[in-house]
């Protein structure tokens, strides 16, 4: 096997890809991010990463709050919309015909479109660089109950996929292992 050395600006593989809405009222937003990822199970910990210059960074600011709107596979559209135009331009909620569903504890609303939202709460920031990051705590989950089983999100009802080095990907191909199968 031949190894060669790549930029070490490279990402960890897959990642998720989500639509966050910060800001409340006529100024909530919606912003693409894939610097997203679970870091604490107990207190549910999330942890995001915006760009200072992106629209969306004063409104994070100003609230303390987002909500993680996960899109199925079918409205993939949308979510590439909201990672490439801004909400100083254009107000996507419109332009995308989504509504603003009230969760039960932030302010911040939920896409109600989107099946899958974790309303979250801003704990604590680190400005790392080119990102600053968030750490959120998930004080609330939705889902649409047909992509539920068992209690739980069901990964092949929810239709999910993934980004890698820029490209949306698929997970269609279904489970190919389940947690601790190893140990069987
Ligand atoms: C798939 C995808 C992933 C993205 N991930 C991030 C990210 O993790 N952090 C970030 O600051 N911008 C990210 N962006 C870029 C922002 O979503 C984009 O600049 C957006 O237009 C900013 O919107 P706003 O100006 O309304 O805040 C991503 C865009 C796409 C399409």
């Amino acid at each position: 096997m031949n190894k060669i050395s790549l930029s070490t600006g490279i990402t960890t593989f897959p990642m998720p890809a989500a639509v966050i809405s910060v800001g409340i009222g006529d100024e909530a937003n919606l912003i693409t991010l894939a610097y997203v990822g679970k870091v604490c199970l107990n207190p549910p910990i999330i942890a995001i990463s915006i760009q200072p210059k992106r629209h969306s960074y004063k409104l994070i600011e100003k609230h303390g709050e987002f909500v993680i709107n996960y899109p199925t596979k079918n409205q993939l559209k949308e979510l590439d919309y909201c990672g490439t135009r801004s909400g100083r331009d254009v107000n996507k909620w419109k332009a995308l015909n989504l509504t603003k569903e009230q969760g039960t504890i932030v302010k911040v609303p939920m896409v109600k479109e989107f099946p899958w939202n974790m309303e979250c709460k801003v704990i604590n920031r680190i400005e790392l660089g080119s990102h600053v990051c968030y750490l959120g705590e998930v004080l609330a989950t939705h889902s649409d109950d047909q992509f539920v089983s068992n209690g739980r999100l069901d990964p092949e009802k929810f239709n999910c996929f993934a980004y890698v080095n820029g490209t949306y990907i698929g997970l269609e191909k279904g489970i190919i292992g389940r947690h601790g199968f190893s140990m069987l």
